[in-house]
């Protein structure tokens, strides 16, 4: 074990500070006088994005495995399978001398717009924080850091350097910081990397809360944080706040400001020597791991077979969204394919993730490979850019109307979706809404195979249609797992890890975003997603956890292990799941969590497990899902805390958020025993729900009662409210100390002093 403290006691305050600054645009400063070597990072997170040279921003990279990218990964649902890619990606790192690997990213999908949703799992904190960590702890268990990215709040590329995301404590506890703090806390990742954004008005890269309270206090992160390249802007007050490492480098200058903020008292060494321990224990956990073959990058790891794990990772996280029964196919003999993204792959986002591959399927290819004897004929159907080409349309009619079978592989354009900008709409190109609509006409048997990073619309052209494909940006190996899929020899078992909407319109945030003057209000709070749909009762194309299968499921016998049960124990809740069709298949059994009652809004039903399971036909499985507190809690700001009540809970499990199977209903006991927030201006009603100021409040409550029934127009000699309302209801909803000051004149002391005066019983102080 390599003693760190004794390393930093040996170390000058230049080297502390040029150690917290990169040395090139990928790499550490090393201290070659004391053998710390330098540490390489390198994009992340679906591929390894080595730079030959580690001062180059954007040279063409290494070749490296292009796996498909995270709304693929998410979903497959597949933890298992996200670990076994992890550990993938890490032997490639290693091939590359690459220590840390910059992923996987966890941010929420907020809005479908966001131009880099590509990268980002899902609309859901559970299901992208579990299968963060998976992929963390694959990556890691080979001896590879990760870097957890973008923390916290980025969920768009519109001025994504600067504007501030304006949350609220809840939403941010409860949607935004979620899958962080699973990822943190179930995987350690090595580093965790600060958003460029601001988070209510403070630079992700200088907000203490965040990265010292929250995620190295709060969670027990024990890596460094590393800005995003180019977030810091005040380098010292970064330091201060927790921003261990900036990148990228060289940087002299901040190097220099972080020496005179010491010299000159501005900044406690003890500070630096704190970010500095971090990015040590770091480097020398990385040293470990030997890195390249015989000393040099470029090294070895088996292509193939990452290239076939690649296929079988695009084939499970594609959706079938729509089948009329046409898939799989049956050996049709003449099947026209359409679509410029069958000869050349869409397979992957622009920006920082961009993966020169090791090779790529052609997907016009492995069709014919899987086609045995049948004539494949081939049309561009549109163009690369925006321009509309009526004769690639006519082309394309012309060869599906003799065709039996016309496959129509349709790319969203990169200038319509990447890092860097988000999308301007969710539609398709005009030419490609043009195309479908055509060929449908004249060609019922028609399947869509859908390559994006997120949701399109589809209601312009979708009835006509016979078959949709949702194939995401499959990476390299994508254009075999299509063809896989549509020839049946894999069962899809994708389910939507974000909600299609059927238009922009009814998207949580449409009013919110992109936001305006530099800040961007999340004023949709909690109800993104499908918590949104859900509770609006607003009507989507695709509900998230939706996708069909060519089998069918049961689920049966769903049972709890407590009808009753506390919030420390748990309960789990077990379904059996049976396959009721012709072929093998895998189902992704669900189970979300509704509060009957509460004392703040919730959303109508919060995804809090699931399990994928492999069927033959006619065979049964039992799936258990283990709940814990923080299935059924939830962050209540007033305690700063996450809170359970006592009450009813339904557990529900099912196939989609939309498809639910069956339902359970069990009583959970608290343990928590809260402080009392009552305070000085807390309502009637505060004072009666609380649990130690209705105790001390009451007795006085019922002799107020008929003075104020009175007083606000209780009955008259008729029987009827004398100023038409139900003052009860008024009451309850009156601070304490307004309702003492209206009847002063019975009262033997001043209202406040009354008011202190049960305040102090309620917080057990003297008064
Ligand atoms: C991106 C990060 C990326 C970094 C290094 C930034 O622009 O936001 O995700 O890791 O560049 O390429």
């Amino acid at each position: 074990m390599t003693d760190i403290q004794s390393i930093i006691a040996q170390m000058t305050l230049e080297e502390k500070a040029a150690l917290c600054t990169g040395a090139s645009a990928w790499s550490t400063t090393p201290v070659e006088r004391l053998d710390l070597p330098e540490l390489v990072v390198s994009d992340g997170p679906h591929g390894v994005r080595r730079q030959p040279d580690v001062h180059s921003m954007a040279e063409k990279s290494l070749p490296a495995t292009c796996f498909p990218t995270a709304s693929s990964l998410a979903a497959t649902w597949d933890t298992d399978l996200l670990y076994e890619m992890g550990q993938a990606l890490a032997e490639e790192a290693i091939a590359l001398k690459v220590d840390v690997l910059l992923g996987p990213g966890a941010n929420m999908k907020r809005t479908p717009l966001c131009g880099r949703n590509f990268e980002y799992f899902s609309e859901d904190p559970y299901l992208a924080g579990e299968l963060a960590a998976s992929l963390i702890n694959g990556i890691q268990s080979k001896g590879v850091g990760t870097s957890l990215k973008h923390f916290a709040a980025n969920n768009q590329e519109f001025e994504r350097f600067a504007i501030s995301a304006e949350i609220d404590e809840r939403t941010l506890r409860e949607i935004y910081l979620p899958a962080f703090e699973t990822a943190v806390t179930k995987a350690k990742p090595w580093t965790v990397m600060c958003a460029y954004n601001k988070l209510n008005g403070t630079y992700a890269s200088e907000h203490q809360r965040l990265l010292t309270d929250i995620l190295k206090n709060e969670w027990g992160f024990e890596g460094f944080v590393v800005s995003d390249w180019g977030a810091v802007h005040d380098r010292v007050a970064s330091l201060k706040a927790g921003l261990d490492l900036e990148m990228p480098g060289p940087k002299q200058m901040r190097v220099n400001s972080v020496i005179e903020a010491v010299r000159d008292g501005a900044l406690d060494e003890a500070v630096l020597d704190e970010s500095v321990r971090r990015i040590l224990q770091v480097v020398c956990q990385a040293a470990q791991t030997p890195k390249g073959s015989n000393g040099s990058i470029g090294g070895e790891f088996d292509i193939a077979a990452h290239h076939a794990l690649a296929r079988k990772v695009a084939a499970e996280g594609m959706v079938l969204l729509k089948n009329n029964g046409l898939l799989p196919l049956q050996n049709p003999q003449h099947i026209v394919v359409i679509g410029r993204a069958a000869q050349k792959a869409h397979f992957q986002g622009g920006g920082s993730s961009h993966i020169n591959p090791t090779q790529v399927d052609v997907p016009f290819n492995e069709l014919q490979k899987l086609a045995g004897a049948a004539e494949l004929t081939f049309a561009p159907g549109y163009p690369e850019g925006a321009e509309f080409e009526q004769g690639l349309i006519d082309e394309a009619v012309a060869a599906a109307q003799v065709a039996e079978v016309a496959l129509l592989y349709i790319a969203l354009p990169t200038f319509k979706e990447s890092e860097g900008y988000d999308r301007p709409d969710l539609d398709l190109t005009e030419q490609q809404v043009a195309l479908i609509q055509a060929v449908t006409a004249v060609q019922p048997n028609t399947v869509v195979i859908l390559n994006n990073g997120a949701p399109v619309v589809v209601s312009d052209w979708i009835d006509g249609t016979a078959a949709v494909l949702e194939a995401w940006m499959m990476g390299q190996a994508g254009g075999g797992a299509i063809a896989d899929i549509l020839f049946g020899r894999i069962n899809p078992s994708g389910k939507l890890a974000e909600t299609y909407p059927v238009r922009l319109t009814d998207t949580p945030a449409h009013l919110n975003f992109p936001g305006e003057n530099g800040v961007v209000r999340y004023g949709e709070g909690l109800f993104i997603g499908y918590r949104y749909y859900d509770a609006r009762e607003v009507p989507v194309q695709f509900p998230f956890g939706y996708g069909l299968s060519y089998t069918t499921f049961a689920y049966s016998n769903p049972r709890v292990s407590a009808d009753a049960f506390n919030d420390v124990d748990g309960v789990t809740v077990s379904v059996d799941v049976t396959n009721t069709g012709p072929v093998a298949g895998k189902e992704v059994v669900q189970v979300y969590v509704h509060d009957q009652q509460a004392r703040l809004i919730r959303p109508c039903k919060e995804l809090k497990g699931f399990v994928k399971v492999e069927l033959q036909p006619d065979e049964t499985k039992t799936v258990t899902i283990p709940l814990d507190f923080r299935a059924f809690a939830y962050y209540d700001p007033a305690y700063c805390q996450w809170v359970t009540e006592n009450g009813q809970f339904d557990i529900l499990i099912g196939a989609s958020v939309a498809d639910i199977r069956s339902t359970v209903t069990v009583t959970l006991q608290s343990t928590l025993e809260l402080p009392s927030v009552l305070h000085r201006e807390s309502t009637i009603r505060a004072w009666l729900e609380d649990p130690h100021g209705k105790k001390a409040f009451e007795p006085m409550y019922q002799q107020m009662m008929g003075h104020l029934t009175r007083m606000f127009g209780g009955s008259d000699e008729n029987g009827s409210d004398t100023i038409g309302m139900d003052t009860t209801g008024f009451i309850l909803d009156m601070p304490l100390l307004s309702l003492l000051h209206f009847q002063e004149e019975a009262l033997t002391q001043p209202a406040d002093d009354i008011v202190d005066l049960l305040l102090a019983q309620v917080h057990g102080v003297k008064a």
